[in-house]
């Protein structure tokens, strides 16, 4: 059996926790693969909604199994805190949860260094999540890291001190001190002590050599879903760099994230947002910053799962669009939030990029130099509700006209439609 994955094409939050979950009946197993809680996947059902950071999307199913897998970074305190949300919904979440021994741990000390480099960097910060994200790549890298399987073992603490004191140093080179900075409302060393206590969800999950688990489920037939975090403009390598996260969040870091060869690759699914948003600072040449802008993060309730801000928002990229395919082979579209265009009668829709006066439908290597102007074309919108939409055999032509453009450009099927956050709001073709 080949393994499917699901990954968001753009700059995250495209509503990939939300198909990963209507997906889950049809799956055996579903896999994080990349990033930890700067993710912030969101699921909605029955009046109930989760956001869920480092536990995968199906774990609102009692068959499927769950596995974070080696290339995820993980917080123990970020995830004792999912898992009691879960556990006062009566959702039982431990039972199949299973975490890659390989996977590395973000330590206080990591999101501690992350707040130090955002603010030495002033106005030209990232705009990351503050999760340590970034610090603990960085260690994993240098081969300094700790990882889920080390708490098992012998000096976990004084390998932890030591990691600890030198990114202390880091700091005050930097001219701050601990103090300075606040993790979740607590000073860091009441950070650290809380941190240590949420160790103890280890003693309850179980810790796996998760590329055996997969490898033999694939093996015996099972149905496999890696799910992607953040979006493939984020990645380390193609995304807009320096503004990105620090893992590949493309196809490719399925098979490093979780031991996967690549020949076991089946469907790609790539999730896509009918318009654009991005969280953070960055490149994005579609950005709205007029009211039809505040419009649509007004509609689409465009402010982060993980961090609250408000997400910028602007119209479909389709030259990031096809970067993304091409890096991910994408073979099914699934195109979200599609309810949200409803206000606008026009659609603009970005075909190329206008850099120095010359046209080009490429992404071009340093997407932070020089103005990209957007060349757009416009569309029909479809300018009626559509979120209770039930069958796409009912779809206003208008929004057909939309699909089939996108489909013409692209070469690639649109799947799914999604029409609002539910699970329920979510039309096949
Ligand atoms: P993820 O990180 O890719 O899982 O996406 P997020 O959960 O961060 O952000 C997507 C947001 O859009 C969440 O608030 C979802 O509940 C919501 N959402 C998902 N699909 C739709 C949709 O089709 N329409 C609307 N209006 N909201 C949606
Ligand atoms: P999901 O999985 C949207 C962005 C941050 C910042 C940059 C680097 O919910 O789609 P980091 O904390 O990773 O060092 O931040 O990446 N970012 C996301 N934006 N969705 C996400 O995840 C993101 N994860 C990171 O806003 O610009
Ligand atoms: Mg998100």
């Amino acid at each position: 059996m080949n393994i499917d994955v699901l990954l968001g094409l753009q700059w995250g939050d495209e509503g990939k926790g939300k198909i990963v979950d209507v997906l889950t009946p049809r799956y055996d197993i579903i896999a994080r693969f990349q990033g930890g809680p700067n993710a912030g996947h969101t699921i909605i059902f029955e009046g109930k909604k989760f956001v869920l950071h480092t536990i995968p999307s199906g774990i609102f199913s009692d068959k499927a199994k769950n596995i974070v897998g080696n290339g995820v970074i993980l917080d123990p305190f970020i995830m004792q805190k999912e898992l009691e949300n879960l556990d006062s919904y009566d959702i039982p979440a431990r039972e199949n949860l299973f975490i890659s021994r390989k996977a590395h741990l973000i330590t206080p000390s990591h999101r501690l260094l992350d707040a130090t480099y955002e603010k030495a960097k002033g106005k030209d910060k990232i705009g990351s999540t503050l999760k340590g994200i970034g610090p603990a790549y960085t260690d994993k890298i240098a081969r300094l890291g700790l990882r889920t399987g080390d708490l098992h073992e012998g000096g976990f603490r004084g390998r932890y001190d030591e990691l600890r004191d030198k990114h202390l140093r880091i700091v005050r080179a930097h001219g701050y001190k601990a103090e300075d900075f606040k993790f979740d409302g607590l000073s860091f060393f009441d950070y650290e002590e809380a941190w240590f206590k949420a160790l103890k969800i280890f003693d309850e999950l179980q810790l796996v050599n998760s590329e055996y688990l997969i490898n033999k489920a694939l093996d015996e037939g099972k149905k496999v879903l890696a799910e992607g975090a953040q979006g493939s403009m984020l990645d380390i390598d193609f995304g807009t760099y320096p503004f990105v996260t620090s893992s590949n969040t493309i196809c490719a870091g399925v098979c490093s994230g979780l031991g996967v060869p690549p020949q076991k690759v089946g469907e790609v699914f790539g999730v896509f947002k009918a318009y654009c948003t991005r969280v953070g600072s960055g490149p994005f040449p579609s950005e709205l910053l007029d009211e039809n802008g505040n419009l649509m993060r007004e509609t689409g309730h465009e402010f982060g799962s993980t961090t609250g801000r408000p997400r910028r928002c602007g119209w479909l990229d389709l030259v990031a669009l096809n970067y993304s395919i091409m890096l991910n082979g994408v073979t099914q579209l699934f195109m979200m939030k599609t309810d949200v265009l409803s206000p606008f009668s026009e659609l603009d829709v970005c075909m190329a990029y206008e850099i120095d006066g010359k046209k080009t439908d490429e992404v071009p290597y340093d997407m932070t130099a020089g103005d990209i102007n957007p060349v757009y074309t416009s569309l029909k919108g479809w300018n009626q509700q559509i979120d209770k939409l039930q069958s796409m055999d009912l779809a206003p032509a208008t929004l057909n006209s939309y699909i089939q453009y996108i489909e013409k450009e692209t070469g690639i099927p649109i799947k799914i439609v999604s029409v609002g956050p539910d699970r329920k709001q979510t039309l096949f073709r």
